[in-house]
């Protein structure tokens, strides 16, 4: 059966395998609509307070029937990506919409009193907190929350709507009483806090929280700074700069990943600490043009392919498809297949996609530099991406990329970055869905269907494709 099931896909391979550019370049541009749609689908659900988001419309088996913090914060910020690039007037007034529907919800769940404080993990669609146990508090929800707030007040204050911003967003002075202020004394008050990760499993302090954290308090210092709230702005900046330090001890040098928790308090023994989490929490949060945490570090790129590299060899379906992109999970110890917690992990969709779309922006991050020194960290990346896009590689004596190469490798982020999505492609069933897990021997989706932050990172890398190729 499973023999069976396995050849089935690698017959799909050949097809989508030997599936031209272009016809591959349509796919893509109508599964990014597909995924809109699919994704608008999770938002305000019947008999939902407003901004409601859930993870997925499963109610059992499992139950992701919730408004999970972190994921509507992703999944709302991929909107608000949608709504700046929307020419039509009245879908672009749509995504508005949604944008201020996630306030007033967000208003109403900080209004509860919660076990986790800020760091409430999940709601239910009425907007009453979930009181059953949990790890919690997880402390990148508030980050990436206002993440998407912060983005979304300095829109309206470009548009002349500055009263409602004072009003419902960011005020001036303490108490806090509006959405973004409290996220971010929370997050500047609590960063120290050892509290879950991303994954719900660990405590300690987390790569991914951390970058969530530190984006947070720059961006919000300097929305604070907009409104006249200069102490507070010197605060976050001061905050944010602490943390950036604290981020670069998750390097491990020898291993050459940062590990995705040090500190490490307790839950979920046996993980060793290269986690996918740690590339998504670059992708997420990174600004080109800052000089530390670029996405060029040779730190990152060598996180990037060691991971890829443990996953092809971990998952039998990396195995079956050569020539299309590694299908990547959360970390390679990992136990949960989507239903219960003491089986074997899985490759995720929102994962790989997020892979596909490091290498897009990667690709987009270079049009500006004119060389990259190659360094015993990235070496492994670059080689990985020129060879296994058919370009050659040759490094000169003094270990730069540049010129015709550099133009090159640019060229083979963007195939890296295709190669992730006919991955995606591959194993998408023939309702055009996406669910969370991607069975790791028989290629076949399960675990939570539906689950919209997997629409969220391919429309993202979709984006992402976008500028790159523009
Ligand atoms: C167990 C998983 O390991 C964890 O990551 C997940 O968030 C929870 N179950 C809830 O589904
Ligand atoms: C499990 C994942 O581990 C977690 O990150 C996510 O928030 C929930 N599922 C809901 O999708």
């Amino acid at each position: 059966m499973n023999f069976l099931k396995a050849s089935l896909i690698s017959m799909v391979l050949v097809t989508s395998h030997i599936a031209s550019a272009d016809e591959f370049e349509k796919w893509m541009g109508d599964y990014f609509e597909v995924s809109i749609s699919k994704l608008l689908d999770n938002i305000n659900p019947k008999g939902s307070i407003p901004g409601t988001v859930i993870a997925s419309p499963s109610k059992q088996k499992p139950n992701y029937y919730y408004h999970w913090v972190r994921d509507a914060s992703l999944v709302m910020r991929t909107v608000s990506r949608l709504h700046s690039i929307e020419k039509d007037p009245i879908k672009k007034e749509i995504y508005l919409n949604y944008l201020k529907d996630y306030v007033v919800g967000t208003k109403i769940h900080h209004s509860y009193p919660s076990k986790g404080g800020l760091g409430e993990v999940k709601f239910y669609v009425d907007g009453r907190p979930f009181q059953g146990p949990w790890g919690r508090p997880q402390n990148d929800g508030p980050g990436l929350r206002s993440m998407v707030m912060i983005q979304f007040a300095n829109y309206l204050l470009d548009n002349g709507e500055e009263d409602y911003v004072r009003r419902e967003l960011y005020n001036v002075g303490l108490p806090a009483t509006t959405v973004i202020k409290k996220d971010l004394e929370y997050v500047s008050h609590r960063w120290t806090q050892k509290d879950f990760d991303l994954w719900e499993e660990v405590v300690g302090h987390h790569f991914f929280t951390r970058m969530a954290q530190r984006r947070a308090l720059l961006q919000g210092a300097k929305l604070a700074r907009r409104l006249g709230d200069d102490a507070a702005a010197f605060w976050y900046d001061d905050q944010a700069f602490h943390l950036g330090r604290e981020l670069n001890y998750h390097w491990d040098e020898s291993w050459g990943i940062f590990l995705s928790t040090i500190n490490w308090g307790g839950h979920r023994r046996g993980k060793g600490g290269m986690d996918s989490a740690t590339i998504l929490g670059v992708v997420y949060t990174h600004v080109d043009g800052e000089k530390q945490f670029d996405l060029s570090d040779d730190r990152f790129l060598s996180t990037l392919e060691r991971t890829r590299k443990r996953f092809a060899r971990v998952y039998k379906i990396n195995e079956l498809q050569p020539g299309v992109g590694t299908a990547i999970g959360r970390y390679p110890e990992d136990t949960y297949d989507g239903y219960k917690t003491d089986a074997l992990g899985n490759p995720w969709f929102l994962t790989t996609a997020g892979f596909a779309n490091y290498c897009y922006r990667l690709a987009s991050n270079m049009k500006n530099k004119k060389s990259l020194r190659l360094t015993e960290f990235n070496i492994r990346f670059v080689k990985h991406v020129m060879l296994s896009n058919g370009h050659g590689f040759n490094m000169d004596e003094d270990a730069m990329l540049k010129g015709k190469s550099l133009s090159n490798f640019k060229e083979a982020l963007i195939q890296s970055g295709d190669s992730y999505l006919r991955r995606v492609r591959l194993h998408i069933d023939e309702n055009n869905s996406m669910s969370e897990q991607i069975n790791r021997r028989t290629g076949f989706m399960q675990g939570a269907r539906d689950l919209t932050w997997s629409y969220s990172s391919f429309i993202d890398a979709y984006l992402s494709r976008k500028e790159a190729v523009k």
